[in-house]
């Protein structure tokens, strides 16, 4: 049997989804996509054109009708992708704390979700793809035959962003960054529409205590059980 063709990796923010997702697309050949560039898109489109982000049905309107692009990286600069919204290049302005502060109410909304989640099944359903994000296993890719759910806690997440903007030369707080996350955190696994949850297939993994590397061999160690 062939590797798994869909792999739908979940958890909150900071978990490691990205920095897994990334690594095991690379090495099986497979499309890196990380659904969470969407909600950002429309959160940043909101703002761009001055549309209050509590306004529910402006911001539906706007999901419904922007233009979003996910496509190999255009430049070299350590980004894992490049992201166009209506054909402007916005790929690190998406990290900007405002948009941080604002996308998890936008994608609280019922009608977001259904917009954006039509095109994640369309990009899904093409196959040898690694799709990232709240709701892959549960709601976008419910058929991929791997799910992973990464979990750690929220103290240890805080500190990865933490030592990620450090790293990255720019200013940190680790006790504005922790609180920032459990109110995203809590906003992303109350709402009514897909929250943030483990699908009842999926295999959690706690990665608070390991490295990169140990994660990824607990993550080949289930595709190829999958593949015997
Ligand atoms: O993974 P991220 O931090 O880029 O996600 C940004 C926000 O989008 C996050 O608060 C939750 C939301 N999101 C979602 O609801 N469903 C997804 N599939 C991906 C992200």
């Amino acid at each position: 049997m062939p590797y798994p063709d869909m792999i739908a990796i979940d958890g909150p923010a900071a978990a490691g989804k990205s920095t897994i997702g990334e690594l095991l697309a690379k090495e099986l050949g497979y499309l890196y996509f990380d659904t969470g560039v969407m909600y950002r898109a429309v959160t940043w489109a909101a703002l761009q054109q001055g549309i209050d982000t509590a306004d529910e049905e402006r911001v539906t309107a706007l999901a419904e009708q922007v233009h979003i692009e996910v496509i190999q990286p255009t430049v070299a600069d350590g980004r894992q992708y490049t992201v166009y919204v209506d054909g402007q290049d916005v790929t690190w302005d998406l990290r900007r704390p405002e948009i941080d502060q604002h996308v998890s109410p936008v994608s609280a909304y019922p009608g977001v979700r259904a917009a954006l989640t039509i095109q994640q099944r369309r990009i899904g359903q093409r196959g040898k793809i690694v799709m990232v994000g709240r709701d892959i296993g549960t709601v976008v890719l419910p058929e991929a035959p791997l799910k992973i759910y990464l979990d750690a806690t929220v103290e240890e997440r805080a500190r990865r962003r933490h030592l990620e903007n450090l790293r990255r030369g720019q200013k940190s707080s680790y006790e504005e960054i922790l609180r920032a996350m459990r109110r995203r955190d809590k906003i992303d696994s109350e709402r009514d529409v897909a929250p943030l949850r483990p699908a009842a297939d999926a295999v959690v993994i706690d990665t608070t205590h390991l490295s990169i590397a140990q994660v990824m061999e607990l993550v080949w160690k289930l595709i190829r059980e999958r593949d015997s």
